[in-house]
């Protein structure tokens, strides 16, 4: 076990860097002494100089001898992103899988800057403590992996979720999980069992491409709610269009919104509660970055609200623990037991060895620290992003303000197509997601997302400004390329 001292200083850190962030600290302001933030805290002076020294080795403030620390000035952010626009509450096919493809393809290949899909770099993953524990699973049980671990999945591993829920605000019991292969094969399995091909889904506009992948695939209609960028889904905008249009189910990502980064406000997850209650239909809630809150704090999923069963929570270890393991899950409320069933019928189970080893991670206590050093480090990379963006990008650029997660969604001058920006950065060796795949309907032409998965280093920093130069580019030659 590490001291705990590191635990406590990085806390302090993440807590002083996010009043930054957010602005309640501004460039000049001067921050408490050393003594008086311990007194205040109830946190030993050493914590409080570590932290300090941490926030002074992350270029957030500075010391100025015998005056004290202070909030750096900084280069100037990217204005946040405006207020949506409405969008007509209407069923819309879908047809996203083409563009989709394209940014799978730029996954295969790894001589291109990741900024596309939306992962970690390999070292912040714990990958190699995980594959340290599949290994001695292997070692000391010769015939672990012989058998099918069939739905609802590895008890030990339903287990010590059902333990991290207290963290999540609710007390979820063992067997209320089911294990899947990631998020996506939850999301999938939810999908099927609340709605049947020609159904209406609400969803946010924009939303994760992965979802409307699967409403295409499945031949349901996608009804497009507005997503404010800081509050996520607009309420009034969903119950509006819950009384014009017959809608079987919604879908969202209420935690770090992808692509938003958005929080939806708790005010508007008890809105939303009571809307699904009024018109009794699913809520599908995807919570794969509930984990990554910046400041530490674990939001809470909707699906706390949740009283009768209505919401399919889905989760995954992709985003924090191992995206390539595949280990994911569902709390399928009182659709369990179809879940299990099509679970099995369509991949009998997810994999052991996988399961066992995750298992193992989460009780041996190593997630919690793993998880702040984690947030700790995506809270720097974003903000090295958004700052890079508001140097290099043309004028008239807004780019998502997040607290938690790894992305950000950049608007960019209308003149811009972002797929041509896309083929242009592709040519360049750099693989950034085009806005359109985040939209039933031809939205977001002039949008695209960028992954802050990977640590600031001068490949990304050169990247980012090439991508800035392109967008002046097509900016000034706007309409030209159509
Ligand atoms: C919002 C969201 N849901 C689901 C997924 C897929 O997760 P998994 O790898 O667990 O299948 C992703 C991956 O990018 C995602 O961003």
């Amino acid at each position: 076990m590490p001291p705990e001292a590191p635990l406590l200083y990085e806390d302090v850190a993440t807590h002083v860097a996010s009043l930054i962030e957010r602005g309640a600290l501004r460039a000049g302001d001067r921050l408490p002494s050393v003594r008086r933030f311990a007194r205040e805290r109830d946190v030993s002076v050493a914590t409080v100089l570590a932290a300090y020294r941490q926030l002074e080795n992350r270029e957030l403030i500075e010391t100025r001898p015998k005056s004290g620390h202070f909030v750096r000035a900084r280069a100037q952010l990217a204005p946040a992103l405006r207020r949506p626009k409405p969008i007509a509450p209407a069923p819309a096919k879908v047809t996203v899988s083409d563009g989709v493809a394209t940014l799978v393809a730029s996954m295969r290949d790894s001589s291109v800057v990741p900024l596309g899909a939306a992962h970690l770099h390999p070292e912040l993953y714990p990958i190699r403590a995980i594959n340290r524990l599949l290994a001695g699973i292997v070692r000391d049980t010769a015939t672990a992996g012989a058998a099918y671990e069939v739905s609802p999945g590895l008890l030990t591993l339903r287990r010590q979720l059902a333990r991290r829920s207290l963290m999540w605000g609710m007390s979820l019991g063992e067997d209320d999980f089911v294990i899947t292969s990631g998020a996506m094969e939850a999301m999938h399995l939810a999908l099927r069992v609340t709605l049947r091909p020609g159904d209406s889904v609400a969803v946010s506009s924009p939303t994760y491409f992965g979802i409307l992948h699967l409403i295409e695939d499945m031949g349901l209609r996608a009804v497009e709610i507005p997503s404010h960028p800081d509050r996520g889904m607009d309420i009034d905008a969903l119950q509006l269009a819950l009384r014009r249009t017959k809608i079987r189910g919604v879908v969202a990502i209420p935690n770090f919104d992808n692509p938003s980064g958005a929080l939806m406000p708790y005010e508007s997850r008890v809105r939303l509660a009571g809307l699904l209650e009024r018109h009794d239909i699913p809520l599908i809630e995807d919570d794969i970055y509930g984990d990554l809150a910046w400041d530490n704090s674990r939001p809470s999923p909707i699906k706390a609200l949740d009283r009768a069963g209505r919401v399919l929570l889905c989760g995954s270890t992709s985003k924090t623990i191992a995206a390539g393991y595949r280990v994911g899950w569902i709390v399928p409320g009182r659709y369990a037991e179809r879940v299990e069933r099509l679970k099995f019928s369509q991949s009998v189970a997810t994999s052991t060895l996988e399961q066992m080893a995750i298992a193992e991670y989460l009780s041996s206590g190593a997630y919690d620290r793993h998880l702040r050093t984690l947030r700790s480090k995506l809270a720097t990379q974003v903000r090295a992003f958004r700052e890079a963006i508001a140097a290099s990008f043309p004028a008239g650029t807004s780019v998502s303000n997040p607290s938690g997660g790894f992305l950000l969604w950049v608007e960019l001058p209308s003149s811009i197509d972002a797929l041509q920006l896309q083929a242009e950065a592709g040519r360049r060796g750099i693989a950034i997601a085009p806005g359109p795949i985040f939209a039933a309907g031809n939205r977001y032409k002039s949008c695209i997302r960028i992954n802050c998965g990977f640590p600031w280093s001068p490949a990304i920093s050169n990247a980012v400004r090439t991508l800035g130069e392109l967008a002046t580019r097509l900016a000034k030659n706007g309409g030209s390329h159509g």
